[in-house]
């Protein structure tokens, strides 16, 4: 990834102060979405390690990690499963209590989303402390599924969260990065 691109996707992110509380500060990517050169940047970027080996399924977490995750699925000429809140997949599910950096919820799978061994890459918008993509690592290896890498737009690194999913030996691929 070159400077230029990086900082052009950098600088397409809004930055939202005390949102959703008090000292957060909120990398809100909708006006990365909203403009149309960033957009297709992010999801070639992401999915470029990839292109040219089988990807069977992308996994995307609710909510932001579905708009990427189609739109890389689509890319790639893979299937796409949701990973999403407590209550909201209709059959059979395994679910996961998680923390997060603002709080803590629960995450679940469809537990036949996959067919053991299928090669699945995980997607989502940030990783902050990584919470939600470790429970969703484990969702996913719980029903069978082979990770073979994580992908994120945004990298929060001192909050750990891509170095916790490297200790789980999970190659982690992130574009952009904010203190
Ligand atoms: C955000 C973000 C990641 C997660 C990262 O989602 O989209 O999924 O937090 O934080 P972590 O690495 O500390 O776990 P959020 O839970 O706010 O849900 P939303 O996408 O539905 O708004
Ligand atoms: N999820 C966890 N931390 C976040 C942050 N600082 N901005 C946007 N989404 C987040």
């Amino acid at each position: 990834l070159d400077p230029r691109t990086r900082s052009a996707l950098k600088d397409a992110i809004r930055t939202i102060p005390d949102y959703p509380k008090p000292g957060i500060l909120f990398r809100d990517i909708t006006t990365l979405l909203g403009d149309a050169r960033a957009f297709r940047r992010a999801v070639d970027e992401l999915v470029h390690p990839f292109a040219g080996g089988r990807i069977d399924q992308v996994a995307g977490i609710e909510a932001r990690g579905f708009i990427l995750g189609g739109a890389i699925a689509h890319q790639l000429s893979s299937g796409f499963v949701p990973i999403r809140k407590k209550g909201k997949l209709p059959h059979t599910t395994v679910s996961i209590a998680y923390a997060l950096e603002y709080g803590t919820d629960e995450m679940e799978i469809h537990s036949d989303a996959v067919k053991p061994g299928d090669r699945v890459i995980l997607v989502d918008d940030l990783i902050a402390t990584g919470g939600t993509a470790t429970a969703a690592v484990e969702l996913l290896r719980r029903i069978g599924a082979e990770v073979v890498a994580a992908c994120f737009v945004i990298d929060l690194p001192e909050l750990g969260g891509a170095d916790r999913l490297r200790a789980l030996d999970l190659p982690v691929r992130t574009l952009i990065e904010f203190e």
